[in-house]
């Protein structure tokens, strides 16, 4: 190797040893890449001397509209509540469950293990929490769908669901 590549192999070496993020030093680290260390942020519950009410959090403007104002339980919602969980079923469950939530989805039909049928399976005789519970947290092969849906949506999807068992009932 010729002094140029050892000179490289070194550099390498020093900078592979300057990086990486959570580690505790006793001395400020010297930082080659300071990632994210520092941000310029302004937390909500902080001071402020910008403002005059000296707070970081501000108001809302007049007419800001809240991003779940929806009621899951109020009747007059209910049909827009079953035609969204219908929209999110057909997007995040009928993959596996089909959308007629038997079970035989095009990813059950490319080989994925089939769910029990929704329609009338054990849960159709279980409470909307227990439901919500499975999107939540998954059950055996079926992953969380947690982060994906939201709490109301969770509801309205369990809704659509009621409906889809009460229309196969005889
Ligand atoms: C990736 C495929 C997949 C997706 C997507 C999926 N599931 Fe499942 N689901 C499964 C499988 C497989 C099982 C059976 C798991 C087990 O018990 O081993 C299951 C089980 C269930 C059960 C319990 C059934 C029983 O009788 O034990 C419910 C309820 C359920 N899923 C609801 C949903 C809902 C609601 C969605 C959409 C938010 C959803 N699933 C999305 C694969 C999926």
């Amino acid at each position: 190797m010729d002094w140029k590549k050892q000179l490289i192999v070194l550099v390498m070496f020093v900078v592979s040893l300057s990086t990486g993020c959570e580690r505790t030093f006793k001395k400020p680290p010297m930082r080659v890449f300071p990632d994210m260390d520092e941000q310029q942020k302004i937390n909500p519950q902080a001071d402020s001397s910008l403002f005059e009410h000296a707070q970081s959090i501000q108001t809302p403007v007049p007419e800001t509209v809240e991003r779940e104002p929806l009621k899951v339980s109020s009747p007059q919602n209910r049909e827009w509540n079953i035609k969204r969980g219908a929209y999110m079923f057909l997007s995040y469950c009928a993959p596996c469950h089909n959308k007629d939530g038997e079970g035989f989805g095009p990813v059950v039909q490319k080989g994925f293990i089939p769910p029990p049928s929704l329609i009338t399976g054990r849960s159709k005789d279980w409470t909307e929490v227990a439901i919500i519970k499975v999107i939540v947290e998954g059950q055996g092969t079926m992953p969380s769908y947690a982060h994906l849906i939201n709490n109301d949506d969770r509801a309205r999807i369990v809704q659509y669901l009621k409906k889809l068992q009460g229309e196969a009932k005889p």
